[in-house]
């Protein structure tokens, strides 16, 4: 009764969350299996961003709980996200969960389960769904460190929980709560505990990673809480390079710029959120910041690191997107050329202060303005990346490519993807690579041997 499968929709941070569920289980002697069909027990962390993350889930769920028909002992929970925000209501669609955990208790899941699976071998009858989405004060400082035995080349830490924004369209400060930012110690120590295991890139994860900790800590030196955890984390020995998701324009101050210039280790690569080119829907979208504002941070950047990557997320189709909003949009998008860009049409979500604007912009309109987007990335993705060919990278081995024996993926510091032949002595290794070719996603390169043996000797010595 204790091989757990658990399946994650939705961002990093959720594959966070997951990863760290699975560590408390398997302190508390559980494993983990790669399929669900070997699964005693089957956890969905959940997304609700949008509705078709949403629907995606459920439709799983639906799935797995008709099972339980052919197999009573399989238990099934949902986590996260929809859990919190669908609630009892899910329960409805979904009698035969047992397991509706909120965003703040993921913590709680080892002891629920262990109690169901206590009440199932007492041959006592099937356990009641338990239904846990309360609030938990101090349910930060639960993100226990992880216990992977594998060993992580680049992993997430999470530094804080919960958004105090108010952005007009989104759900996650309805599913995740209040913003609460852990303490800088117990973060560092994780990275040590990351780093012991082999881990040499981290990213830092939270919903506005530069607001960490400004209730919580003092600045010091006209420096942000989160300004000071970089140069922690960047006097770490063993980690190599530093990456945080995601900033908001608002606090993105020069302290934060000029961590750009100081900090080695932090890689000029930034994720950065612009939503929309129009001031007017920013505003009805409750950003609050303008276009110039968001370009002049991005100027700032680039006159301390001419090199960095940017990437950032619009949504298209926000109510009252009109074709002359969408058309700054179109023009901002491409004059300040983003190496990288999730797009997103507008989904209504319930329980936001846009939800009562509807959704007055035609799925087709939505459609064609993604695609007007997705073609300025193509081109701006393909320009830089053929900029880098004839150049040597340093990449980041992280493990066997998908395609191919002997090949191997890895990261430039900008975040580009590299495919290369190497050997698995190298996995963990920051190599020198000659780049040959490029699409707009991917680079083929080749290894500097030369280059290896001194970083070798470099790193012996
Ligand atoms: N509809 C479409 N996209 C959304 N996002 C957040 N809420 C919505 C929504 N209701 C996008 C934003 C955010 C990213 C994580 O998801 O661009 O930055
Ligand atoms: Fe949502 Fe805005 Fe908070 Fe990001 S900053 S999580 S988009 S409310």
């Amino acid at each position: 009764m204790n091989r757990v499968y658990i399946k994650t929709y939705g961002c990093q941070m959720n594959e966070r969350d997951s990863e760290a569920v699975a560590a408390m289980l398997r302190d508390k002697g559980y494993s983990m299996v790669a399929s669900e069909k070997d699964a005693d027990v089957i956890l969905l962390n959940t997304c609700s961003v949008r509705d078709q993350a949403e629907q995606k889930a459920i439709g799983k769920a639906g799935h797995v709980t008709a099972r339980k028909r052919k197999n009573p002992n399989l238990l099934v929970g949902i986590m996260g996200c929809m859990a919190q925000n669908r609630g009892n209501e899910l329960l409805d669609q979904l009698p035969d969960l047992d397991l509706v955990v909120g965003t703040q208790k993921f913590h709680r899941v080892p002891e629920h389960l262990d109690a169901m699976i206590a009440t199932m071998q007492g041959q006592g009858p099937r356990p009641e769904t338990i239904v846990d989405l309360d609030e938990e004060i101090g349910s930060q400082n639960t993100i226990r460190s992880h216990v992977e035995d594998k060993r992580q080349i680049s992993a997430f830490v999470s530094i804080m929980q919960g958004c105090n924004m108010k952005c007009s369209y989104c759900i996650v400060p309805k599913t995740r709560g209040e913003e609460r930012g852990r303490p800088i110690e117990s973060i560092l120590e994780e990275i040590r505990e990351l780093v012991a295991k082999g881990t040499r890139e981290v990213t830092l994860l939270g919903q506005i990673v530069n607001q960490y900790g400004v209730r919580e800590f003092p600045f010091v030196d006209k420096k942000s809480p989160f300004v000071q955890l970089l140069e922690q984390v960047n006097d770490i020995d063993g980690i190599e390079r530093i990456r945080f998701t995601s900033p908001h324009p608002v606090g993105f101050r020069q302290d934060l710029i000029d961590c750009y210039a100081r900090l080695p280790k932090l890689c000029e690569y930034l994720h950065f959120p612009m939503q929309s080119g129009s001031n007017r829907i920013l505003k009805a979208m409750r950003r609050p910041y303008t276009i110039e504002k968001f370009r002049h941070i991005i100027e700032q950047l680039r006159a301390v690191r001419p090199d960095v990557y940017i990437s950032t997320d619009v949504i298209v189709g926000f109510p009252g997107e009109t074709e002359e909003d969408f058309e700054l949009t179109r023009r901002h998008f491409e004059e300040i050329g983003f190496d990288m860009a999730y797009l997103f049409k507008y989904s209504v979500r319930p329980g936001t202060t846009a939800e009562p604007m509807g959704d007055p912009i035609s799925k087709g309109i939505k459609e064609e303005r993604n695609q007007l987007l997705l073609d300025i990335l193509g081109r701006s993705s393909l320009a830089r990346n053929q900029s880098l060919v004839g150049k040597v990278e340093e990449v980041l081995l992280e493990g066997p490519a998908k395609r191919g024996e002997g090949m191997f993926m890895g990261r430039t510091r900008g975040h580009r993807k590299v495919i290369v032949p190497a050997s698995d002595r190298l996995v963990g290794e920051l190599v020198p690579v000659r780049l040959q070719s490029a699409t707009a996603s991917t680079l083929i390169g080749e290894l500097m041997l030369e280059g290896i043996e001194n970083h070798r000797e470099a790193a012996l010595s």
